[in-house]
């Protein structure tokens, strides 16, 4: 497919690597202007990816056009552009409002928005979309779950979520540290880290029927070290404060959408 990407940042650089190595084959053009980025993708895909700094150009060869602009600057840029209706517009931003964005980019009507993260380019990302999208099913849904979202307000929830993942991480990283703190070889501990968490989730099935919560009833065992651990943390109310921080990241997210936002 003819695939433009407007914007060549952190997340397009990722975006088009995942893009460059399907064996579909698509052809990608990217806007010229981060000189670093786009260098480099068109050095490392140099039969899939060509750059432009004409904006216009690239839509006009494009199929289908992901949106990766800062929230901030991208409406005013994308009302400076002309659309077709039969191309599809896939927004990767966070705090653009879909009717803003579709009002943008009319006549194009296929328009949805979706949430990749950096490692879309290693596959295994889940694609939360809004509304549906079977272009964005067909571009990266072989290497990447999608997950079909009713609405704007459901979208920003798993924007939260997404945004919970740092506070994750330095928990691994506290027991990562912990452990290394009373070993000979730290690198040790960080290899047992990733490998104890990461292996662990790997082996449950992604088909939502609750596997976390039988994960925690396999660890359960009373008495067992997870368990007295497990109650431990809970009783300081660490699980409701999470909760409570991905009710405050989703209240600013609807904020930052405006009124009548999500
Ligand atoms: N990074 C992530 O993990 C992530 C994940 C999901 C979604 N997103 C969303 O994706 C969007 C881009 O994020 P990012 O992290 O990739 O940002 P970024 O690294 O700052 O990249 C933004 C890109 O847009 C370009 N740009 C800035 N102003 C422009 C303008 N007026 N006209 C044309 N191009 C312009 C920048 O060019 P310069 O480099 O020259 O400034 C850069 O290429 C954001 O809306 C963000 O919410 C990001």
């Amino acid at each position: 497919m003819d695939i433009g990407v407007l914007g060549t940042g952190r997340i397009a650089r990722r975006l088009v690597a995942a893009l460059a190595e399907s064996p579909d084959g698509h052809s990608i053009r990217i806007t010229r202007r981060n000189a670093e980025i786009s260098a480099e993708l068109v050095a490392r895909y140099p039969a899939r990816v060509g750059r432009s700094d004409d904006m216009q150009a690239i839509l006009d060869a494009s199929r289908a056009v992901f949106v990766c602009l800062p929230g901030e600057v991208a409406l005013d840029t994308l009302r400076g552009l002309t659309f077709r209706a039969e191309q599809t517009v896939i927004s990767t931003m966070m705090g653009v409002r879909r009717d803003d964005l579709a009002a943008a980019v009319a006549p194009a009507h296929d328009v949805c928005a979706t949430i990749p993260l950096p490692f879309v380019e290693q596959g295994h990302c889940p694609l939360p979309v809004h509304p549906d999208s079977g272009v964005l099913r067909h571009l990266l849904g072989g290497t990447n779950p999608v997950i079909p979202v009713a609405d704007e307000a459901r979208l920003s929830a798993f924007w939260a979520a997404a945004g919970s993942m740092a506070s994750v991480v330095g928990e691994l990283a506290t027991i990562r540290d912990w452990l290394a703190a009373r070993l000979d070889d730290p690198r040790a501990a960080e290899r047992y880290v990733l490998a104890l968490f990461g292996g662990y989730l790997q082996t449950r099935p992604q088909d939502g029927d609750d596997r976390l919560g039988e994960a925690l009833a396999d660890l359960g065992t009373p008495g067992g070290l997870n368990a007295d651990m497990l109650d431990a943390v809970r009783a300081t109310g660490h699980y409701d404060r999470v909760s409570d921080e991905l009710d405050r990241l989703h209240a600013r997210l609807r904020k930052d959408e405006g009124p009548g936002g999500a």
